[in-house]
């Protein structure tokens, strides 16, 4: 339950070990959280997480199973949750897998595979959540999509069409809870230096974890529905999405 300033005090992170939700995790720890449970598979990552947030200042960490492909479980693990924790702020869905476009071209069945992950167990997560904060009347889905979505790159349209079913599901569900007392905040980075970009060359506007983090928490305190990070990607997909295809082609080319 948000504290009488307004502070978020208990958080559910679904992909509990991601980079971009454990920097958020960080400076969410700075002013009120202490209540944390991390959903994600791997549990030896998750531990790790678990000791960070700890280490930040939140004093009742919890780690839990959650496959974001395991669709038919969701409800279920969701439930569970708030059957230990009845009155959560927020729920940040961080999980996202980024694949290789040329190994979706090889074995089509493993594109697939990332559109399940990164939008279907959205869909059967984020609905199974929305129960629960439409209940509550109050609470928030962050639910962290990408530019990537704003308009497909040849290189790696998968995961931007993955993350354009996501973002539209997640704002669709924030007007869906409009008037309920529960909200989402959907949120937009742009190339972020985590261990999902380890290894590749910086994008155009390179940021790091903590900034979107902060982006995030400020997001969060206006009751924003949306987040850009950096910030000004805003205009400037305001200006990609309108440009005439062959641009936009040799402008993807380039890169
Ligand atoms: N980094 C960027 O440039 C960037 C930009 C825009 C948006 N995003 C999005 O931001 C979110 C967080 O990414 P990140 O940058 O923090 O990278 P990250 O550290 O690699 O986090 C991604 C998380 O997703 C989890 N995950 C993947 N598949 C899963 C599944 N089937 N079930 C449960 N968890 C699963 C991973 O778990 P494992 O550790 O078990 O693999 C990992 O903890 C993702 O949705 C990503 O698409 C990232």
């Amino acid at each position: 339950m948000r504290d009488a300033l307004g502070g978020i005090e208990s958080v559910l992170v679904l992909g509990g070990a991601s980079d971009l939700a454990l920097a958020t995790i960080d400076e969410l720890a700075k002013e009120r959280t202490r209540t944390v449970v991390l959903a994600g598979r791997d549990p030896a990552k998750l531990e790790a997480a678990a000791e960070r947030v700890r280490r930040a200042g939140a004093t009742d960490v919890e780690v839990i199973a959650f496959d974001a492909t395991a669709i038919d479980d969701h409800e279920r693990v969701i439930a569970d949750v708030w059957a230990r924790h009845p009155d959560l702020d927020l729920v940040l869905l961080a999980f996202g897998v980024l694949g290789s476009q040329s190994d979706f071209d090889e074995d089509p069945a493993s594109g697939a595979q990332a559109a399940i992950a990164n939008y279907a167990g959205a869909v059967s997560s984020g609905l199974a959540v929305a129960q629960h904060l439409r209940a509550q009347a109050h609470g928030t889905l962050a639910v962290i999509t990408s530019v990537a979505g704003e308009r497909a790159r040849a290189d790696n349209f998968v995961y931007g069409s993955t993350k354009a079913g996501l973002d539209a599901f997640a704002q669709g569900l924030g007007d869906h809870l409009a008037g309920s007392g529960a909200s989402v905040l959907v949120v937009r980075p742009g190339f972020v230096r985590t261990a999902m970009t380890e290894g590749m060359p910086d994008g155009p506007m390179a940021t790091t974890a903590d900034a979107v983090a902060r982006d995030i928490v400020a997001g969060l305190k206006r009751g924003a529905h949306t987040v850009w990070s950096p910030a000004k990607l805003r205009w400037v997909f305001a200006v990609l999405k309108v440009l005439p295809r062959p641009i936009w082609r040799k402008l993807a080319a380039a890169r």
